[in-house]
This record gives C-alpha cells, sequence and structure tokens, in this order.
C-alpha cells in the first residue's frame, strides 16, 4: 500500500469576530489517494480556500494534522512546499509581464538554470497552446488564457501533488472543457489533483472521490455514484412488451408505480446493482420478460442541495 498523497485529520481554523470566534473549518478529515483527482465541493463561504491554503502551508491550522507526499506539514514544511504547486482562487500572473516572462520568473524562484527554465517555459507555452500569444503581456489575456498561464506557471516546479482552487469558475463552457482535459492530461502522468469547484458538474466530470464542505464541515464523501445514492429519488424503470406482463411483473414486485400507457413500472430505489439484480432475478424466476431497463440516480445538484437543506430556488 502506498501512502496517499494527502491525509488530514480534524482540521481546525476560526478567526476572530464581532461576536466571539468565527468557526470556518470545524474538524476535516480527508484522504487523497496519490494520482487520484479529489474535489472539495461547496457554497461560497463553505471553507475550501482556507483548507487549500491549510493544506499547501499558506496559513497554519488551529488544530489537526496533516501529511502531503509522505511528509508531515508541521514538521516538514519545506519538504511539502517542494512537493506541491498551488493554482490559487485569484490569478498569479504578473499582467505586465508576457506569458513568457512569467514563466521564466517562475523559473527562476524555482532555481533552474537559464537553458533549463528557457527549455520548461517553451515546452508549457507549448503545451498550453499559448505559444502565440507568448510575446504578449498577460494583461491582453482572454480569462481562459490567463487560467491556462496560470496553472503552466504551477507547473515549472514539477509538483507531484496540485491544489487548484476554483480553477474553472468564470469560464466559458469552452474553456472550461479544455480546463477539464488539461486536468485529465496531467493525472494521466501520475500526479495528484485536489481542486475545488462549485460546479457539480465538474466534480461529476472530473473527481474521483467528491466531498461536500458546508459550513466547514464534511457532510458527505465519496465517488459521484455513492453521493447520488445518498438521497432519496432514486428509481428503475422496467419496460414490458404488454400489459400482461407488467400486471405480472407489478404483482411479483409488489411495489412501484405501473403506467398501463407507457408500459413501464417504476420501482423506487438506490440504483444499486444488488437491488437491480435482485429485481431482475425475480421477475426471471417468473418467467416475466423485460423488454428495457433504466436507471434513475439523481444528479449531484439534487445530492448536495438535499444536503446542505437548500432548495432549487434560493440555491443561487
Ligand atoms: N483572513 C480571514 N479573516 C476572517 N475571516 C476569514 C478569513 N479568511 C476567510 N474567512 C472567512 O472564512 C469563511 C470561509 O472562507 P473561504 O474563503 O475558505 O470560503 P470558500 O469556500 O473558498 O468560498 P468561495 O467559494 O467564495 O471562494 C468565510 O466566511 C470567510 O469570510
Ligand atoms: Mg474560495
Amino acid at each position: 500500500m502506498t501512502e496517499p498523497a494527502i491525509t488530514a485529520r480534524g482540521l481546525r481554523k476560526s478567526y476572530p469576530g464581532k461576536n466571539g470566534d468565527k468557526i470556518v473549518l470545524d474538524g476535516v478529515d480527508l484522504t487523497v489517494p496519490a494520482g487520484t483527482i479529489f474535489a472539495l465541493l461547496g457554497p461560497n463561504g463553505a471553507g475550501k480556500t482556507t483548507t487549500v491554503q491549510i493544506l499547501s502551508t499558506l496559513i497554519p491550522a488551529d488544530a489537526g494534522t496533516v501529511r502531503i507526499a509522505g511528509h508531515d506539514l508541521a514538521r516538514a514544511p519545506d519538504e511539502v512546499r517542494g512537493a506541491i504547486g498551488v493554482t490559487g482562487q485569484y490569478s498569479a500572473v504578473d499582467k505586465l509581464l508576457t506569458g513568457r516572462e512569467n514563466l521564466l520568473l517562475m523559473a527562476d524562484l524555482h532555481h533552474l538554470p537559464r537553458k533549463q527554465g528557457k527549455r520548461t517555459a517553451d515546452a508549457l507555452l507549448e503545451r498550453f497552446d499559448l505559444v502565440e500569444a507568448a510575446g504578449r503581456p498577460a494583461s491582453t489575456y482572454s480569462g481562459g488564457m490567463r487560467r491556462r498561464l496560470d496553472l503552466a506557471m504551477t507547473l515549472v516546479g514539477d509538483p507531484r501533488v496540485i491544489f487548484l482552487d476554483e480553477p474553472t469558475t468564470g469560464l466559458d463552457p469552452r474553456s472550461r472543457r479544455t480546463m477539464w482535459q488539461i486536468v485529465r492530461d496531467l493525472v494521466a502522468t501520475g500526479v495528484t489533483i485536489f481542486l475545488t469547484t462549485q460546479y457539480l458538474e465538474e466534480a461529476d466530470q472530473l473527481a474521483d472521490r467528491i466531498a461536500l464542505l458546508d459550513h466547514g464541515r464534511l457532510i458527505a464523501e465519496g465517488t459521484a455514484d455513492e453521493l447520488k445514492r445518498l438521497i432519496p429519488g432514486g428509481h428503475v424503470t422496467l419496460t414490458f412488451a404488454d400489459a400482461d406482463r407488467l400486471g405480472a411483473a407489478h404483482r411479483i414486485v409488489g411495489t412501484g408505480a405501473a403506467d398501463p400507457q407507457a408500459l413501464t413500472l417504476q420501482v423506487p430505489g438506490d440504483g444499486g446493482a444488488d437491488a437491480l439484480r435482485d429485481l431482475l432475478v425475480a421477475l426471471d424466476e417468473h418467467a416475466v420478460a423485460v423488454a428495457g431497463v433504466a436507471v434513475h440516480t439523481p444528479d449531484l445538484d439534487d445530492v448536495f442541495l438535499t444536503l446542505t437543506g437548500q432548495t432549487k430556488e434560493n440555491a443561487r
């Protein structure tokens, strides 16, 4: 067993406020296996950036332990810093410098020899489709280009663990997809990605595991499918060739809603494999042929809104 890339236990953080301390993180535990994408999902003010800042050694936690890339964050912060890269929620790009100059500056900060720095910069410009824009000041870049440059700058140090704080907020759907592909390509090279997002679809698309953060606590954690199964609303829809079979199936299953027009039987359930197999086996034992099966799991939106106690109307 290799050690997880990130382990955090009992993270706490509060800031002094007018009416006593404001608790921002209230005992957060996280485990991110190496070579995977982990998404921390939460609404504005949930504590996402605070978590990233603590894990990336930018601010201290009030309590808790963190291990990253095999190093204890409290005892070996420099080793942790050497292993990670951070792309913050707000850009680190210097707008007065060109894209290339920004990258060369990062190479200097990482003490890369001149030649190697130039090679690294050129390779990253190529990889992030910024060759044409490389000589222009970053102030002339679009939002998507600036995000790509930002991430390219993070990669100059060849980090094993990368933190991306809301990497696609404010990007149009096309730029968002480009960024997703970049993240997937990165993980394919073996790095570990810890990203925060407010977009459920983004977590669904990218993440191996997702944690929902709300008011400084993790209210759920799992794969997208596991999270979707946490809340009611899932069902299996069976389709039959005729009304006789539908009627027989309804009697055998003993539950659900039959639709004689559509010849479907909708059976409530979590959409899990076991329940589905039991259902099909029961019908098969009675020789009732099933023409079609569709599993409906609630989407992450439903999960998030249910678990945070929000309704779709007041959520955004
Ligand atoms: N330096 C600080 N001093 C006081 N309060 C702070 C400080 N930094 C963060 N907070 C508070 O902590 C809470 C969590 O902030 P954080 O930036 O971690 O949220 P977030 O999940 O990243 O939100 P967003 O989606 O808006 O980026 C907020 O209520 C914020 O006001
Ligand atoms: Mg934030």
